[in-house]
C-alpha cells in the first residue's frame, strides 16, 4: 500500500508555514508508539464498531472458547483454496427502504483438502447470509462426482475472528477437492474498506462509484475467502452493474453482454481468470469513468479517472510515465511485466496514498491526476514516485509475497526504496534519489531514536488479529526498511544486489517467501561475485532489522578512535526492550577527509581504531551521502574543522552531507549529547546555501523550535535571525526568477524557491508578504490566478493569514469550486493559516460537516488548524469538547486519531497543558480514545520533555538568538 504517511511527506516539501515536517516526525512517533504499547499491554485497539457483535444465527457450539479453531485468529491448515468463482452487483442507489447502499454476490471457492477435517473455516466480515436456514444456504459440493460429500450440519458467523464456520456431518478427506458456495450480501458503506462507495459530484450531479481496499483484511467483506496473503488461488470474476457505468478489475474483460435479472436490464461483464494471486490484491470497480490508454510493447497500459478528469487530461502525465517506468522495473528485476494489462484509477475517496491491486492500482487523485495548471512540482515527484511505488510492487509483493504480515516491512521498505529508483528513471533531471534522505532517513531517525520503537521484523504469531496487522504499516516498515535495504544496496553494489534480487524473484514466483530468503538470494550473489564483506548478508542485516534503533558512531580524530553507542533522544529514557545484540550494530562507513573519499570501513564491535581517522589538520566527514542508517558525532576539534569549511567552502561538503551536518548536531543536541549552540552554529553559513535539502533539513529541525518558542520571547530574536538568513535567498530567487515571472530550471530550485518565499514571509519579511497579498488580490479581484502551482500553498497561507474574512471567505468558495483536488487540498490547509480566531473557530465546525469536508480530510483539517499558533487552542478546546462526537463518528481510519491527538498537543510545553491534558485523559477514560489511545499516552510523555527542554535551553536559545540577529 501506498502510505498514508505519504501525504504528510508531501506537504512537507510545500508547507513550512504550516510545521509540516514536525507533523510528519509526530504523525509517525504516535503510530509507532502506539503499536509498542500494545505489544507490551498485550492490549489491541478494535478496527471497528463490529467485532463485538453476537451470531445473528445459530449459536457457536459452547466450549471453552480458545480451545477452538474457529476462535484462533489464522486459518487452519486443513483446506487450500485453488479456484473462486465470484459474482458481485452493487447497488448504485439507496435501498428505497433501509436507505442503505448494498451489494449481493454470489461465490464459489474449490479447494483442496488436505488434512481430514469436519470444519470449514473461511474469513467473512459484516455478510449477511439467508439467516432462514440453520445452514446460512451454504451448499458443498464434489468437484469430481466419485468423491462422498458430508452433509452440513449447521453454519454460524464467527464475527470476532471474522469467519463463517461449517460444520459438517463427516470428514472431508484429505487429496479431494470440494466446493463450497454461498450467496450473501453486505453493505457498499462509506467506509474505505472492502467493497465501499465514494461519491462525488460532476455537472451538479451526485455520482457513486463502488470501489475496493482489500489489503490488508478486508477482502472477506467483499466475499467469503481464506484471508490470508499465503493462500494464493485464481480468481474468476463477474460484475453485475448497470448501463452507463463500467466494470474494472485485476484480469482483463473476457466479455460484457446484457442481461436481465428481475426483470432489471443490467450488464454483465466477465474478467478472464486472474494469476495465481493472493486475496488482498483483489479490486473490483464500478463507475461511470473515462480512461485514456496506449499500449507498449503490447502491454494496454490505461488511466481511469472522471470523465471531466480525463476530458482535462489529468491523466496524460501518469500515462507518460508508467510505460517507462514498468520498462525499468522489468531491467531491474530481469522478470517480464507479469500480467496483460495495467490499469490505473483515481479515486474521490481513498483512505491510504495508493493501494497495489495486482493489475488495477488505485490512487487517491491527488497521486495521480497532473493538471499543469495546478499541480505543483511536488504534486508531481509524488505522482511519479507513489506510480514508481506501486508498479514496483507488481512484481515484489504481487508475483512474490511474502507469506505473513510480520514480514510487511520487507514489503514496504523494499517498494519504498527502489521508488525513488523508478522516479529517477521518468525523470532523470530531479535528483529525486537524492530526496529519500530527507523523505525516508531522516523522517524515520526521529522514530526510531524513541525508547518506544521497536525493530523491523515482528514474529509471525505475534502478529494475529486484523488490528495487529494494521499497526504494522507504520514509518518503521516504510522507512527503516527503505533505509536499510538502500544501505545494503550500496554496501552490496548495485550489481550484486539486483543479482540476488532476480534469482528470488524467479524462484519464488506466484508463491511465497519470507525475508530470510532474500538474504539467501543475496549472499548466493555475494559469494559468485566475491564480493568482500565482514560478514554474511544474514549476520550484518541482522544486526540492522532484529533490535530496534540505530547507532550514532563516534569519531575521535584526536585518537583515530571510533565507536558506536544506541542513539536515544531522551538520554534518560529506558530501554525495556531486550536487543540479540546488546545494541551494536555492524556498521559500514563511507567517509572523506578533507574532501577526498576514502576506503569503506566497518565498525564491528563497540570501538575500534583506525589510523586513517587521526588528524589534526584534516577534517573527517562520516557517512557520505547518508547511505548509512547511523548518526555521526565528532571530537570537538573536527567539529569546529567542519564547522569551519561549511562557512568558507561549503561546497566542498557533499549537499546531502549539509544537510546531515544540520540534522545530526541538532538531534545529537536534542539529545544532549552536544551543546544547542553548537548545532545553532550549524545554520550560520545558510545566509550563503542556495541549495534546497540543507535548507530543508535546517527547516525541519527548526519547526520544533517554532513549536517550543512561538508565544515566548524567544519568538522576536528568533524571527529577526532567520529573516537575516533567508533574505540572501529571497534576492537569489527573485534574480533568478526574474522578479518572480519564471519558474526556476532545476527541480530542486522550485522547492528551494517555496522555502526562500515560505521563510521569508513567515519572517515577516515586508517584500514578501507584499508580493504574497497582491498576487491574491489580483486573484480575488479579476478571478484570474496569476499565482504559480509551484508558490500556491505558500502564498495562499500568507495571503490568507495577512487578511481578514474576505480572503478567507473568496478562497473558501475556490475551495469548494475546486474541480481539483491537488488544488482544493492546497486551499484547505492555506484556510487554517488565517489569524481570525472567529475564521477558525468557523473552519473548525466546517470540519465535521462531511458536505463540506470530505471524511477522509476531516482529521487533518484539524491538525492543520492546530499548526496555527492562533489556532492550537481552538483545535485543542475543539477536539476536547466534542471527543465523544469525533470518537463515534470518525473512528473508522486507523491512523487518523493519533495523528489528530498529537497534532493538537504537540505545541504543548507548559505544567498547565500538562495538566489539560490528564484531566482530557481521565474526563473520556469511558468513551475511550481508540486507536489514538497510545498517542494520548505519548502526549503526556512529550509534553513532559518539552517542559525539561525548555527550562534547560531557553536562556541559551534566546541569548545566542539576540546575538545572531545583530546586523
Ligand atoms: C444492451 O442494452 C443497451 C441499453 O438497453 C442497448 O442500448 C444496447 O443496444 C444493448 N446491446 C445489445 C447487444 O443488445
Ligand atoms: C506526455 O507526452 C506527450 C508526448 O511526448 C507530451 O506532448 C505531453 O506534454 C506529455 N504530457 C505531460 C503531462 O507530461
Ligand atoms: C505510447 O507508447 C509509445 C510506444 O511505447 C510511445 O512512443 C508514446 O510516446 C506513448 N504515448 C503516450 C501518450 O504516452
Ligand atoms: C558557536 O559560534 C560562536 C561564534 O562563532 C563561537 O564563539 C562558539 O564557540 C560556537 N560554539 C560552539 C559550541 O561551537
Ligand atoms: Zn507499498
Amino acid at each position: 500500500m501506498g502510505k498514508g504517511f505519504y501525504i504528510s511527506k508531501a506537504v512537507g516539501i510545500v508547507g513550512i508555514v504550516l510545521c509540516a515536517g514536525a507533523l510528519a516526525t509526530i504523525i509517525a512517533l504516535s503510530v509507532v508508539y502506539s503499536q509498542e504499547k500494545a505489544k507490551n499491554n498485550n492490549q489491541v485497539l478494535p478496527t471497528d464498531g463490529g467485532l463485538t457483535t453476537k451470531p445473528t444465527v445459530t449459536p457457536a457450539p459452547t466450549s471453552t472458547p480458545s480451545s477452538e479453531l474457529w476462535d484462533k485468529y489464522r486459518l487452519p491448515k486443513s483446506l487450500v483454496p485453488l479456484n473462486y468463482y465470484v459474482t458481485l452487483r452493487p447497488h448504485l442507489t439507496p435501498d428505497p427502504t433501509t436507505k442503505l447502499y448494498i451489494f449481493e454476490g454470489e461465490s464459489t471457492v474449490e479447494f483442496e483438502c488436505v488434512e481430514d477435517t469436519d470444519l470449514i473455516i473461511i474469513h467473512s466480515h459484516k455478510l449477511n447470509y439467508s439467516d432462514s436456514e440453520k445452514t446460512l444456504g451454504v451448499r458443498l459440493t464434489p468437484v469430481n462426482d466419485a468423491v462422498n460429500v458430508p452433509t452440513i450440519k449447521s453454519a454460524w458467523l464467527q464475527p470476532v475472528t471474522q469467519y463463517l464456520v461449517v460444520q459438517l456431518n463427516g470428514k472431508l478427506t484429505s487429496g479431494n477437492r470440494y466446493q463450497l458456495s454461498t450467496k450473501f450480501t453486505g453493505e457498499l458503506a462509506d467506509d474505505l474498506g472492502g467493497f465501499y462507495r465514494s461519491e462525488y459530484k460532476e455537472d451538479g450531479v451526485t455520482k457513486i462509484v463502488a470501489t475496493t481496499q482489500m489489503q490488508p483484511t478486508d477482502a472477506r467483506k467483499a466475499f467469503p475467502c481464506f484471508d490470508e496473503p499465503a493462500m494464493k488461488a485464481v480468481f474468476y470474476i463477474t460484475l453485475i452493474h448497470d448501463h452507463g457505468t463500467i466494470a474494472l478489475s485485476n484480469a482483463e474483460e473476457k466479455e460484457s453482454t446484457n442481461v436481465t435479472i428481475a426483470g432489471q436490464d443490467l450488464r454483465m461483464t466477465v474478467f478472464e481468470p486472474t494469476k495465481k494471486m493472493s486475496t488482498y490484491l483483489l479490486a473490483f470497480i464500478v463507475c461511470d469513468f473515462d480512461f485514456i490508454s496506449n499500449t507498449t510493447d503490447q502491454l494496454l497500459i490505461r488511466i481511469f479517472a472522471r470523465k471531466s478528469a480525463i476530458a482535462a487530461d489529468q491523466g496524460e502525465y501518469a500515462l507518460n510515465k508508467t510505460g517507462p517506468i514498468l520498462k525499468f522495473f522489468e531491467k531491474y528485476y530481469n522478470s517480464s511485466y507479469p500480467l496483460p494489462k495495467s490499469d490505473q484509477i483515481a479515486l474521490p475517496d481513498f483512505n491510504a496514498g495508493a493501494m497495489e491491486n495486482w493489475g488495477l492500482i488505485t490512487y487517491r487523485e491527488t497521486a495521480l491526476l497532473y493538471d499543469e495548471a495546478y499541480s505543483s512540482s511536488s504534486n508531481k515527484e509524488r505522482i511519479a514516485t507513489i506510480i514508481a511505488h506501486e508498479l514496483a510492487h507488481m512484481w515484489f509483493g504481487n508475483l512474490v509475497t511474502l507469506r505473513w504480515w510480520n514480514d510487511l516491512w520487507l514489503n514496504e521498505g523494499f517498494a519504498s526504496y527502489v521508488e525513488y529508483l523508478g522516479a529517477h528513471e521518468a525523470e532523470p533531471d530531479w535528483n529525486v534519489k537524492d530526496l529519500i534522505v530527507l523523505s525516508d532517513v531522516h523522517r524515520v531517525f526521529a522514530i526510531d531514536a524513541l525508547a518506544s520503537s521497536h525493530p523491523l521484523t515482528s514474529n509471525e504469531d505475534d502478529i494475529q488479529k486484523p488490528a495487529q496487522i494494521s499497526e504494522l504499516f507504520d514509518a518503521i516498515s516504510y522507512s527503516k526498511g527503505a533505509s536499510v535495504l538502500r544501505m545494503l544496496s550500496d554496501f552490496l553494489t548495485e550489481d550484486v544486489f539486483t543479482m540476488g534480487l532476480q534469482t528470488y524473484l524467479a524462484e519464488f514466483a506466484f508463491g511465497n517467501a519470507v525475508y530470510t530468503d532474500l538474504w539467501n538470494h543475496l549472499q548466493t550473489a555475494v559469494i559468485a561475485s566475491k564480493t568482500d564483506l565482514p560478514d554474511t548478508v544474514h549476520n550484518i542485516m541482522n544486526t540492522w532489522v532484529l533490535q530496534m534503533g540505530f547507532p550514532v558512531v563516534t569519531i575521535d580524530t584526536t585518537t583515530g578512535v571510533i565507536s558506536q553507542k544506541h542513539f536515544l533522544l531522551d538520554p534518560n529514557s529506558e530501554i525495556t526492550t531486550p536487543s540479540p545484540f546488546n545494541y551494536e550494530w555492524i556498521v559500514p562507513i563511507r567517509w572523506m577527509k578533507t574532501g577526498k573519499t576514502q576506503d569503506l570501513q566497518w565498525l564491528k564491535d563497540k570501538s575500534a581504531t583506525i589510523d586513517a581517522m587521526k588528524a589534526s589538520a584534516d577534517w573527517v566527514l562520516a557517512n557520505l551521502d547518508v547511505v548509512g542508517y547511523y548518526r555521526v558525532n565528532y571530537d570537538e576539534g573536527n567539529w569546529d574543522r567542519l564547522l569551519s569549511v561549511q562557512s568558507t567552502n561549503h561546497e566542498l561538503i557533499p549537499v546531502i552531507n549539509r544537510a546531515q551536518l544540520v540534522d545530526d548536531a541538532f538531534n545529537l543536541a536534542r539529545a544532549q549529547i552536544i551543546s544547542t549552540v553548537l548545532a545553532l552554529n550549524t545554520t550560520k553559513y545558510l545566509i550563503r546555501e542556495r541549495e534546497y535539502m540543507p535548507w530543508q533539513s535546517t527547516l525541519n529541525n527548526l519547526d520544533f523550535f517554532y513549536l517550543m518558542f512561538d508565544r515566548t520571547e524567544v519568538y522576536g530574536p528568533m524571527q529577526d535571525y532567520l529573516r537575516k538568513q533567508v533574505t540572501p535567498l529571497f534576492d537569489y530567487y527573485k534574480t533568478m526568477t526574474d522578479n518572480w515571472s519564471k519558474v526556476p530550471d532545476k527541480h530542486m530550485d522550485q522547492y528551494n524557491q517555496v522555502n526562500a518565499i515560505s521563510l521569508a514571509c513567515r519572517t515577516g519579511l515586508e517584500e514578501c508578504q507584499t508580493l504574497a497579498t497582491t498576487w491574491f488580490e489580483q486573484w480575488r479581484t479579476t478571478n484570474i490566478n496569476p499565482i504559480h502551482p509551484n508558490l500556491r500553498s505558500t502564498i495562499y497561507c500568507n495571503a490568507i493569514a495577512a487578511g481578514g474574512a474576505v480572503e478567507w471567505d473568496f478562497a473558501w468558495s475556490q475551495f469548494l469550486n475546486a474541480t481539483i483536488a491537488i488544488e482544493a487540498d492546497k486551499l484547505r490547509s492555506a484556510l487554517a493559516c488565517t489569524k481570525q480566531p472567529w475564521l477558525l473557530n468557523r473552519y473548525l465546525e466546517y470540519t465535521l460537516n462531511p458536505t463540506l469536508i470530505r471524511k477522509q480530510d476531516a482529521t487533518s483539517t484539524i491538525v492543520y488548524i492546530a499548526n496555527n499558533v492562533v489556532g492550537q487552542p481552538l483545535a485543542w478546546d475543539f477536539v476536547r469538547a466534542r471527543w465523544s462526537y469525533i470518537f463515534t463518528e470518525y473512528g473508522g481510519g486507523s491512523f487518523s486519531f493519533s495523528n489528530l491527538i498529537n497534532g493538537v498537543t504537540k505545541r504543548f510545553s507548559t505544567q498547565f497543558e500538562l495538566d489539560q491534558l490528564e484531566q482530557f485523559k481521565a474526563d473520556n477514560a469511558d468513551v475511550g480514545f481508540g486507536s489514538g489511545t497510545m498517542a494520548v499516552e505519548q502526549s503526556i510523555e512529550r509534553t513532559i520533555g518539552n517542559i525539561k527542554w525548555i527550562e534547560k535551553n531557553k536562556e541559551n536559545v534566546l541569548n545566542w538568538f539576540l546575538d545572531e540577529a545583530k546586523p
